[in-house]
Parts: structure tokens; sequence; C-alpha cells
């Protein structure tokens, strides 16, 4: 069949050469600061302590993972190590990442047919001053230099072909597909993955059933934030915590399935890969921050260039580090750049990480989120439409009064326009909206505030009438913490007025599905149908679930002795896994947790929408 090509209008607008390939600033309120000196080692490393700990776990696949272009010969200079797709209004931003530049502008050749890649689109190359940089590291295991190809105008609900061609030494990259999404409107049912709180270690599950969905023709993925667990790196320093079952550096006892530790972490190290990439005898993390971002990025290949994957930010995207541990060995480590020390108190601030590794720089190059195509910013927050369902993605960790992730102006005392660097913390990032910073206690005073107020205002419910809101932070739980106040007073009133039907969270690792909850937890009793079906979407009560299962190093979160308060309907401490959420038509939806050991579903629930009104 004849393939007439469509007019490529996917030109970015900014175009950079590979020698241009220089580090664009991250257009924020805030950037990376650099007042005071970073004295830390050039390069953090955590395996420092012991050299014969055995990573641990069982059954997880090793820290080396193919990239997504397998290279044409043995000798590779450069590689398409990274490929992954994300939704932009009518159209799919197309992102690929490299360890070293290239010698054009990033480009993609796409079409109807696979046969017949017609059209090209350009787009722009972003960098950040990782550390180590990608010439110490192997060429198929690591990306510094981010390019983003925007392919838009597209037919919805259609198949696209695409391909990267080589270029600098890279290989070019199969014929590879994608599906646009559905216009707003269209009433054909569909479903979608959502998962919050992954990274590397006891995912695998997680991984394998994500995979089975996308093959059963899911629409796109939904994370919300801890992706990675980057800043895990450490976790072969610091003593486990007592509730994490799963260590890097061997100090549990506690694994999954009991000892012994499996026969395949005695085995030495595949043949290329480094022993700073996941230690000694391999493991369940690498321990380089840098590293953890690159080998989940391609270990996620197999999803990301086949589908959208949209993400937001949590907690773990912040910085190269939360806090101490005993004796403040980290403190020692990343603000003295000594090893097997100690410190008499924690004295992580700000500048104790590298600089590349503050202020969610790795998580802002790393993804290309329509923040700037629908009114919001970055990769921080935005919105989407997919058929019948409109997607709000909210930042939960900076931006809102109170946020988790502290902005200076929190720091600083009345008198100092910039806090002094003890006063900071090593988490501070943001804002990367506008800020009234005379009005910071108050929500108007936030531009992601005034954004999502617009935004839900703006939705058309008689094309979307599902609107399904997503942080990575929970505003209830059995497990009380004092954010949660925060995130409600910030964003509940908004969600019930327009009467959000769903708000997804995750950051506590484990699943929980409270009932439906009107302002301050108040139970609606009236839109409990049965033990698993909720009426939506009325304004007096929004349904949470908290989905923050999907893996991660510190394994699951446990109530303890604490109480299961009356506001939670379903709690699962034990299993990995996901959620897939199923949108039928305009009146009904499903969510199903999916148990990542293949044993099925952990929970379904049905949501109903009394009233919906849909335009012809
Ligand atoms: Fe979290």
């Amino acid at each position: 069949m004849l393939v007439v090509c469509e007019l490529a209008l996917g030109l970015s607008l900014f175009a950079l050469s590979a020698d241009a390939a220089v580090a664009i600033p991250f257009q924020g309120k805030r950037d990376v600061d650099t007042r005071y000196p970073y004295t830390g080692p050039a390069v953090p490393i955590g395996d420092w302590v012991d050299q014969t700990v055995k990573g641990n776990g069982k059954g997880f696949p090793r820290l080396v993972e193919p990239p997504a272009v397998k290279p044409a010969n043995s000798t590779v200079t450069n590689n398409v190590n990274v490929i992954s797709l994300s939704y932009i209004p009518n159209g799919v931003n197309v992102h690929y990442q490299t360890p070293f530049g290239l010698d054009a502008n990033p480009t993609v050749h796409w079409g109807l047919s696979p046969s017949n890649l017609c059209n090209s689109s350009t787009g722009q190359t972003v960098s950040y001053d990782r550390t180590p940089t990608c010439s110490a590291v192997v060429v198929t295991q690591c990306s510094q230099y981010f390019h983003n190809v925007q392919l838009d105008n597209l037919a919805a609900d259609t198949t696209y072909y695409y391909q990267i061609p080589a270029s600098n030494g890279t290989t070019a990259s199969q014929t590879l597909s994608f599906k646009t999404a559905r216009a707003a409107g269209d009433q054909k049912a569909f479903t979608v993955a959502v998962l919050n709180d992954m990274g590397y270690t006891n995912a695998h599950g997680t991984y394998q059933q994500l995979n089975q969905a996308v093959s059963e023709g899911v629409a796109f993925a939904w994370h919300g934030g801890d992706i990675s667990y980057a800043d895990d790196w450490y976790s072969g320093i610091l003593p486990c915590e007592s509730d994490w079952p799963v260590c890097y550096n061997g100090t549990s006892t506690n694994l999954p399935g009991g000892p012994p530790i499996p026969a395949e972490y005695d085995a030495p190290l595949p043949a290329g890969e480094l022993p700073n990439q996941g230690g000694p005898q391999g493991g369940d993390m690498s321990v380089l921050y840098e590293s953890n971002w690159d080998l989940w990025q391609q270990w996620m290949n197999n999803l990301t260039l086949k589908i959208p994957y949209m993400v937001l930010p949590g907690n773990h995207e912040a910085s190269c580090g939360e806090f101490d541990g005993p004796n403040n060995i980290l403190t020692a480590y990343l603000n003295d750049d000594k090893t097997n020390s100690s410190a008499p108190k924690s004295e992580l601030t700000y500048y104790s990480c590298p600089p590349s590794q503050r202020n969610f720089t790795a998580y802002q190059n790393r993804f290309r989120m329509p923040g700037t195509e629908t009114g919001g910013v970055g990769n921080f927050w935005y919105s989407f439409d997919y058929g019948l369902a409109h997607f709000v993605s909210i930042d939960g960790e900076t931006d809102f009064p109170y946020s988790p992730e502290w902005p200076f102006v929190r720091d600083a005392t009345s008198n100092e326009t910039l806090p002094t660097e003890a006063q900071t913390f090593i988490t501070d990032s943001g804002p990367f909206g506008d800020i009234d910073a005379e009005n910071w206690k108050s929500n108007e005073a936030y531009q992601q505030w005034q954004w999502l107020k617009q935004d839900l205002a703006s939705v058309d419910r008689t094309k979307t009438p599902w609107i399904i809101a997503m942080s990575h932070r929970p505003m209830y739980s059995s497990q009380v913490s004092s954010y949660q106040t925060d995130v409600r007073d910030a964003f509940e009133p908004l969600l019930l007025q327009y009467g959000v039907d769903a708000y997804l969270a995750g950051h506590i690792h484990w699943y929980e599905r409270l009932f439906p909850l009107g302002r301050n937890g108040t139970i609606a009793s009236s839109n409990i149908v049965n033990n698993n079906t909720y009426y939506t979407g009325d304004g007096k009560s929004i349904t949470h679930v908290i989905n923050g299962m999907a893996g991660n190093i510190e394994s699951h979160s446990t109530l303890g002795d604490d109480p299961v308060l009356n506001i939670t309907a379903v709690l699962n401490q034990r299993n990995y896994g996901f959620s897939k959420f199923t949108f039928h038509n305009a009146t009904t939806a499903t969510w199903q947790y999916v148990k990542g050991d293949g044993t099925g579903y952990g929970d379904q629930l049905t949501l109903l929408k009394k009233n919906a009104t849909l335009s012809r």
C-alpha cells in the first residue's frame, strides 16, 4: 500500500549539534546552587566499607542490562543505551540517551509503515555534569547526553513506526513502534499501568507482570515517583534499617525466602562488568548514584521504547541522599572525603552532594514530560488526556506550603535572603515554579496550585468524565505522618471542588486502599456500595489508593503494632506489584492490584459514576 508521508511538523524549538551539545541549565526558578564548595570525594562510591560483601536478594537480574540498541560492532565508541517515550499533546516525545554527543541534531525517522519511515524530525540535546563522566564507564552502560525529539500533529490512536539513525559512532536502532493516545472523548475501553516506588531490588516480579501487561495492550505506564532509587547507592555504607528485609551490604539476615543466599550471587562478575557497577559480587544496586539510573533505565527499555512512560517526582529523585546512619559515616564521607570514618553528628547539607546530584538534576534530564506543553512545569506537574480520562500529575515533593523537600526560603531566617550552608538540608530542592515568597504559607502563592486549579477547571467532563490525580505522597494512610496533612491542605480542596475521582500515591511501601474520603478523612459512607465498589466524582469524596509496592531496596513498610485505622479498607504489607486501571466507559472503571508473584490480583475495586453526560 502506498503510504503518503505526513508533513514532518515535529521540529523542536532548539536544535544542538553534537559539538554544541553542552549543558543547558534547566529553565526552573532555582537551578543547582553552588555558593558553597563541594568537599566530598570526586566520585562517591558505596563499596569502600567491605570489598568482599555479597550482593543479596533472590532471583533478581544482575546489574548488567542490555542497551536499547545493540552495537553493530565490538569496538563501540558511542551507543543509544536508553529509549523512552512520553506523550505530548497530539504526539509523542522520543527520548534517547547516549554516553557521548552526536554529530548532528538528534533525529528520528518515522512513518505509518515500518518500510517507509519517510518523515524526519529533529530535536534538542541536554546534558549535565554527571560523576563519573561516561568516559570512565563502559560505553553500553552509561548515559550523559539526553536527546528529545518531538513527533507532533500525529493522528490519534494510531500506530507509528520509528527509527533512531546512527550518529557519531552509534548504531541505528531497529524499527520500533508506538501507538498514540486516543483523543479526548474517544469512548473505547482502555487500561493503564500505575506503579510507584520501584527501583531495582525486589522489583523483578513487578517487572515481569508489567511486561506481560504491555504485551496485553496496556496503553501507557504512569510511575508516581521513587523511580530508580539511585540515591540508595550508599546502602553499602550505612547499616541497613532494621525494617529493610533486603540490604545490599549483607547485614540483613531476613532475605525473602530466607537463607541461604542464592548461588548466583556468589558467581564472578560477567566479563565487562566493572566492580563498581553492582559491587564485587554483583548485587541488587549499583554503588554509584548515576549507574543506578543508567541500569534502571536500561532494564526498563523493554517497556519504555514501546509505550509512553509517564513519571512524576518522588523524594528519591531529589538528591544523592536523604539522611545519615549510625556514627554519621556519610557525613564524614561526603563532607570531608573520609572513608571508614565517623562524625560527631549528622551535618549533611544541600552542599554535601556533588552539584550534579542535587535539586532533581538527574530526574530533570533523564525524562521529558509535557509540563511546558500543558501549562505546567517540566517533569514536575502536567496533565494529559486519554480517551475518557484526564490524568493529572502533581508534584508532591516541592512547590506547595510545607512541601517535604524545601526551597531555600524556608531555611532562611527572617533577615536573610538565602540560608547559610549549615541552615540547608540535603534534600532542599526547588522551587521549580513561581512562588510569592512573601506569602509562601498560602496555597495561592504557588504556581503549581494556580496551574492545578486552572487545569481542573478547564476539563470538559463531557469528553473526559474521569479525572485521576497522582502525586508521590498520600493524603491518608494508617501509617500517619505529618506530610499527609500538608499534602491534604495543599490539594484536597481543589480535588474535591472539581470532583476528581481518584487520588493515587505511593511513598509508603505497601498497598493500601482507603474508603472514599471527604475533607479531613471523613468516610463517605453513602459512596460505599460494597467492599469492592465505590461511587466517585461527586465532589463529596475521593477514592485514595497507596500503590507503593513495586519493589525497591527498602522493602515493604510495616505497620508494626500500630492499629489499622478505620479509613483503611485493604492493606497488604507483603506482596510486590503494580496496578491496572481500566476505564470501561463513562460510568465504570476497575482498579486491580497485580501481584508480582504471578498469583493474580491482590485487590479489585470497581468505581461507578452516578452521572456522566458525554458529548456527541
Ligand atoms: Fe518516597
